[in-house]
């Protein structure tokens, strides 16, 4: 029996930049159109409170601006890989030239857990919205359907499992649909996060800014680990290279102007925010409907949490797409069964992959209460960006690295890869221990599947035996 390096690394396969079972459609526009809809979403309208009142006090929006700034920083080294090396699977595959196969697995398998747990959470958020604008209507769920289980209260999410296996099903009837569908629904969502300004900057008064930092700087970047979450979801478009008419223009125009309106939106909303209701009053979890319903603006409170069910509907729909592209990723390499990287003839989609995905989603939002999973999103993604900028280096001193397409380069290399590295470690080391534990369990697990199925199913490992 034939043994393959742990540290094996894929070659490039520069042919199938071109054919390959997906169908390259994409343009920048959808992209940057994909990018804010898979960003904005639950971050924005449940954060924003959480942090000004815990940790950043009035100066939140300088949590967002710095998380931005991180999100940044790695947004320019997802761009170099994805205009490089334009294959699905986004920071999996770019791992796995650079750093090899084991690397690899463990990076794919802390992505499948962001994917994965960022589509229960948002869903979660979702349900809370939806059922906010059910209850305008005179409708209430009964109490043990309308939550998970969480310390002594509620039961089931149902509200939460069914939209994820709605989008489950939108998904199924393939890309094209899905990405026009998207696209309306980021004009709505923005629209309605430039309305909640424009009627509560009106409201803001100047002392409420006082005092700006109650817990200090370091409250700047305790709210920075959490405002991260808002951002999660750039590096989604990044999945999505195999699709993308012309990746090495439009990959870093897509990530880098979605970032972009994101960091705008957010620090806008969270300066708002806490200049109209009083930091202490702000761990609440609607504080954009909640500050809306104190200014006496219910019909805008409505068209907001309207606004919100349809903006986290966006990012429910591409984190899912994200997520199942990479799973079709690494079970084309053999690391997964091969059945999740079948793709239906007709619609071009991975279909049983996309079904799984949905339902394992659905389960973990009906079951897992909200604040047990946003943090553990946060650090597998912390962790796949800290490698993806790593890997940056790395890439540039591969050896066959002239012959690869040539495209978008970080600038001020190595500087910016490795200050990028640093400030998610940074990050990472603010959360709690329990999500670190948690982390350590998953991957102890992802380690466990890669030793008994994936080392010997290798395609890396068939094509050297
Ligand atoms: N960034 C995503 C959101 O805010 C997870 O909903």
């Amino acid at each position: 029996m034939s043994h393959h390096s742990l540290f094996a690394k894929k070659p490039i396969d520069i042919s199938q930049f071109k054919k390959g079972g997906l169908e390259r459609q994409l343009t920048a526009f959808s992209l940057t159109a994909m990018g804010v809809g898979a960003v904005v979403g639950a971050g924005i309208f449940i954060t924003p409170g959480i942090i000004a009142a815990n940790y950043a006090g009035p100066g939140a929006m300088l949590s967002y601006i710095l998380a931005a700034a991180v999100c940044a920083l790695a947004a320019l080294c997802y761009s170099e890989f994805a205009s490089t090396i334009p294959l699905a699977g986004s920071a999996y595959t770019y791992v796995y030239t650079v750093f090899g196969e084991l690397l690899a697995w463990i990076l794919g398998w802390a992505l499948v857990s962001e994917y994965l747990f960022a589509v229960a959470s948002v869903a979660v958020s979702w349900s809370a919205y939806f059922q906010n604008l059910l209850s305008g209507f005179g409708l209430t769920i009964p109490a043990f359907f309308s939550q998970a289980y969480n310390q002594g209260s509620g039961g089931i999410d149902i509200i939460a499992g069914l939209i994820t296996l709605l989008i489950g099903y939108l998904l199924a009837r393939g890309l094209k649909e899905s990405t026009r569908v998207n696209s309306i629904m980021v004009i709505i969502k923005v629209a309605v996060i430039l309305i909640f300004l424009a009627v509560a900057i009106f409201y803001v008064k100047p002392a409420n800014y006082k005092p700006f930092l109650p817990y200090g700087a370091g409250g700047i970047l305790s709210g920075a680990a959490l405002a991260f979450y808002a951002y999660i979801g750039f590096d989604a478009v990044s999945t999505a290279s195999e699709e993308v008419i012309n990746p090495k223009r439009d990959m870093p125009i897509g990530i880098i102007s979605s970032l972009g309106i994101a960091s705008l939106l957010y620090a806008a909303v969270a300066a708002v925010l806490v200049g109209v209701v009083h930091y202490t009053k702000l761990n609440v979890g609607d504080p954009v409907a909640y500050a809306l319903k104190l200014m006496n603006q219910n019909w805008v409170a409505g068209i907001v949490a309207l606004g919100a069910v349809v903006g986290m509907t966006t990012v429910l729909l591409i984190m899912s797409y994200g997520g199942t592209r990479l799973i079709f990723a690494v079970s084309r390499d053999g690391l997964l069964p091969k059945v999740l990287s079948k793709v239906s003839p007709k619609t071009h989609v991975p279909v049983i992959n996309t079904w799984i995905f949905a339902v394992v989603a659905s389960t973990f939002a009906t079951l897992i209460p909200l604040d047990k999973i946003t943090e553990l999103v946060n650090i597998g993604t912390l962790f796949a960006f800290s490698l993806v900028s790593l890997g940056v280096v790395f890439l540039r001193r591969l050896p066959d690295y002239h012959k690869l397409p040539q495209g978008f380069k970080v600038p001020f290399y190595p500087v910016i890869p490795l200050l990028s590295c640093f400030m998610c470690v940074l990050l990472m080391i603010q959360l709690q221990k329990v999500t670190w534990i948690v982390f350590f369990i998953w991957m102890t697990l992802g380690l466990l599947i890669y030793a008994t199925y994936s080392y010997r199913h290798s395609r890396l490992k068939q094509t050297k035996s």
